[in-house]
């Protein structure tokens, strides 16, 4: 899938208002992960050096159109400052006079961080004329945040109405990346599925299935599946609603001769918190007072045997409760085997959310051919449904 990208010529001196997602954590006042940020400063840069008058627009957090000093963007304009060295100002507002004012004050490659476009209530309601106001001190718009594009508000989707409209770097790689998973994959394809719930995933599971070799189940939502197949999985997680789903998509698979991996074995404890002790049981026999956690290790074993085997592999949702390192082995497993199945040439994408932050924290970010920034995004993407702040720029 081909967007239609930044012009070649044409930028210098040009007023440009980009679309960043830079929706950071934040401790302290301070921004406490980057990733977000870092990932838009290719596209930054290239149109620094084309010598554009760059404004950045964002939402953090969900201050639900009021005003919320706690969702400022502000310390993510001293970070971004910070990261690149770059001398980059910050704007109370991201419309009216005060940015108008701003912009047209602005040196060429300078940079401008808007303040959270989220403040206004119009924003996501995708008001046209909230998005007129917004675009009108700009010469063009660049929209680079994936990660929101499943959303159709104002600043993704509707400014592109008013304005000479562009995909960012970012976008235009996430969209090809993830395009050429989801459409043309090379086989063996294996897709990785785990998180809690089976019912975050049964879009993605409907639009991929018939392109997939192998399905890999683990994560909490292994849990309705191995219930579905008669096994008892104790205080476990089940979506009782859910069974009957995967208990289809079970025959379903065979029926097809998709192979379905289920964990084998299972790590067990109290409580997600819990610090122990911990077992190691049989995933189809967790006694009644545990649940399941983690993936076992023959689980492991059995998955990273399967990711050996692959051309591509597509990640998304953790296989325990990572956040707890008495149940985070299984998702470093799975990592690692990743890193193995990259350097032997094979394409592995991983999802945004939960499954980025997991590889993140334990190293593995740059080991596989591309983490996404989108969570949400990303799901939807491969649900196949179109994203509004996407079509505008589609090509192909
Ligand atoms: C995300 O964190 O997934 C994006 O920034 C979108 O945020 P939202 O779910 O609040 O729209």
């Amino acid at each position: 899938m081909k967007l239609k990208g930044l012009p070649e010529t044409g930028l210098e001196g040009k007023r440009v208002l980009v679309r960043v997602d830079f929706n950071v954590p934040l401790r302290d006042g301070a921004v406490s992960d980057d990733t977000r940020i870092r990932a838009h400063l290719d596209t930054i840069r290239r149109l620094r050096e084309a010598g554009a008058r760059i404004s950045l627009i964002s939402h953090l957090g969900r201050p639900k159109g009021k005003v919320s000093p706690e969702f400022s963007l502000r310390p993510v304009a001293y970070r971004l400052a910070e990261l690149t060295g770059w001398d980059v100002g910050f704007v109370d507002e991201c419309m009216g006079p005060l940015v108008a004012g701003a912009v047209a004050e602005a040196r060429p490659g300078s940079i401008l961080v808007l303040e959270n476009v989220r403040f206004h209530p119009e924003e996501e309601k995708n008001d046209p004329s909230f998005a007129k106001a917004l675009a009108v001190p700009f010469d063009a718009f660049v929209m680079d945040a994936f990660s929101a594009a499943h959303r159709a508000h104002a600043s993704t989707a509707g400014i592109t109405a008013f304005l000479p409209s562009y995909a960012g770097i970012l976008l235009c790689r996430e969209v090809e990346i993830l395009g050429q998973v989801r459409d043309h994959p090379k086989r063996p394809f294996i897709l990785i599925l785990g998180g809690a719930k089976v019912s975050d995933k049964i879009g993605v599971i409907g639009h991929l299935l018939e392109k997939v070799d192998t399905l890999v189940i683990g994560g909490g939502m292994a849990f309705t599946f191995l219930k579905a197949q008669g096994g008892n999985v104790g205080r476990s997680l089940v979506e009782q609603d859910r069974i009957g789903f995967a208990e289809n998509l079970l025959a379903e698979a065979a029926s097809r001769n998709i192979e379905v991996l289920l964990p084998e074995d299972i790590v067990a404890g109290d409580s997600p918190d819990s610090s122990g002790p911990i077992e190691i049981v049989p995933s189809k026999a967790i006694p009644e007072h545990l649940m399941g956690l983690d993936i076992g290790p023959k689980a492991a074993e059995a998955f990273s045997r399967a990711i050996a085997g692959a051309s591509t592999v597509l990640w998304n949702g953790p296989m325990g409760v990572f956040e707890n390192p008495c149940f985070a082995e299984g998702t470093r497993r799975i990592a690692k085997s990743l890193e193995e199945a990259t350097s032997l040439g094979c394409q592995t994408v991983v999802g945004g959310g939960d499954t980025a932050a997991a590889v993140g924290s334990m190293g593995f970010a740059d080991k596989v051919s591309h983490v996404s920034t989108g969570g949400g995004a990303s799901l939807e993407f491969f649900e196949g449904l179109p994203l509004p702040g996407i079509q505008p720029f589609v090509l192909d």
